[in-house]
């Protein structure tokens, strides 16, 4: 059997038991998203420290657990704090948080995160729809053996992003009137920021914001089959394009800043879900 598989199936087993409802959605919050835990009727939470062999978030902002409960009616995960690569672990180690959630039964995976605005028609605090990506010097996280207990060894990704959960988000945003962009998302290793002949490049490249997270994810939930949508916090502008240095306290006053926005917008498009 793969080691990767049996890693992710004894973190499972070793929760299991604590499991009491079979989520539909997974929610994975960025930086300074956190808080909208705070709108799931909670009916359980597990610390990340309590499962054997999982990696445990080091980033201030970042604290880690699983929540397990009710978005109005719809049965969610929701974790708090996420894993980074510039963390130093291993990429599947990275994914494992998804592989983990698609075991527990979750469908889609609804993922956030910070990032910084590189479309110049942006503004810190705005929400990007997130279109489709691009890795760029993050590992794949299906490099090695394939786990075909997930999926096939060369999975199509020519529409990674669900249309139908795109859609349902873009309704949500126009009937709560929040301001929604669309744009592709880009992945760096991170943790340094860009410096601005980077960005200039990756402005090239066709990236509408720059972050350190999500691409691997979403790599990994789309080879297990899962429904995918992203949002994007653009938090800052990025490096380069105001005169202000970046700051990870930024990052997270900007995010904080949008969190009544957000949680309403994760809120009414995850009960939306539920007639997809
Ligand atoms: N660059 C990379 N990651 C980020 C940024 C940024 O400007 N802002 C928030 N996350």
């Amino acid at each position: 059997m793969n080691e990767v598989y049996e890693k992710v199936k004894r973190c499972y087993e070793s929760i299991e038991d604590k499991i009491k409802i079979k989520p539909k959605v997974a929610i994975v919050l960025g930086s300074g998203l956190g808080d909208y835990a705070d709108d799931i009727r909670v009916e359980a939470e597990l610390n990340y420290s309590e499962i054997a062999e999982f990696p445990v978030s080091t980033v201030p902002g970042h604290a880690g657990k699983f929540i397990f409960g009710y978005v109005k009616d719809v049965p969610v995960v929701c974790m708090k704090g996420r894993i980074h690569y510039y963390e130093g672990y291993p990429i599947s180690d990275v994914v494992l948080p998804v592989r983990l959630m698609h075991m527990m039964g979750a469908e889609i995976l609804f993922l956030t995160n910070a990032s910084g605005g590189i479309n110049s028609d942006f503004g810190a605090g705005d929400f990007m729809l997130i279109k489709d990506h691009i890795s760029c010097f993050a590992p794949n996280p299906l490099v090695g053996k394939n786990i075909d207990e997930f999926g096939t060894r060369f999975p199509d990704m020519s529409q990674i992003y669900d249309r139908k959960l795109m859609d349902t988000i873009r309704h949500v945003a126009r009937e709560q009137e929040i301001t929604l962009r669309e744009g592709i998302y880009l992945q760096l290793t991170g943790p340094s920021f860009e410096s601005p002949a980077e960005i200039r490049m990756l402005r090239t490249l066709g990236a509408d914001a720059v972050g350190m997270s999500t691409v691997v994810e979403a790599i990994a939930a789309n080879h297990c089959g899962m429904k995918i949508c992203g949002i994007s916090c653009v938090c800052n502008l990025a490096a380069g394009m105001s005169e202000n240095p970046l700051t990870h306290e930024e990052v997270q006053e900007a995010a904080n800043q949008a969190a009544p926005r957000f949680k309403r917008l994760i809120t009414e498009s995850v009960v939306a879900f539920q007639s997809i």
